[in-house]
């Protein structure tokens, strides 16, 4: 069974949107294995973000990641990779599809409600950084 590292962004805790965000993915078939709240460091974000850390968004991102609490969530499932994805939506909630997360309740490219793993290797990489072994 395939596992994936979701992240509920600090926007979305905000709005008190933890639980209609969890029961989506449920819905979909996905099991929640493990979940934590907290105000992530700029050391996890750091890690986490690796790729992104010559980009101009990085420092602005990791400002707002670590402006409130997140909830990391470990997931799996049947193609829980690509599912998680899905059904976040795309990066940008204007062009996400309907009925995804980011659609329904991201404000912007960087505030936009939620975190997937983008491919398998992410996903092992990213669970490890947040849940560890
Ligand atoms: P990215 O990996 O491109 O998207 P996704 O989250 O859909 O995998 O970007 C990671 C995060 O970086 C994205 O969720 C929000 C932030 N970001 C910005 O703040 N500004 C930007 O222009 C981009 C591309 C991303």
């Amino acid at each position: 069974m395939e596992k994936t590292l979701i992240l509920i962004k600090p926007d979305a805790v905000e709005k008190k949107l933890i639980g209609t965000i969890i029961k989506m993915y449920e819905e979909n078939g996905l099991t929640i294995e493990d979940m934590y709240m907290c105000v992530p460091t700029e050391e996890i974000l750091a890690k986490h973000y690796a790729e992104h850390i010559e980009r101009d968004f990085y420092k602005g991102l990791v400002e707002f990641m670590m402006s409130g609490k997140i909830v990391a969530v470990l997931a799996s499932g049947e193609n829980a990779v690509s599912l998680v994805r899905k059904i976040n939506g795309a990066t940008n909630p204007k062009k996400a599809d309907p009925c995804t997360i980011r659609y329904l309740y991201g404000s912007g490219v960087q505030m936009n409600a939620v975190h997937g793993s983008a491919v398998i290797e992410d996903a092992i990489r990213e669970i490890e950084i947040w849940f560890g072994n």
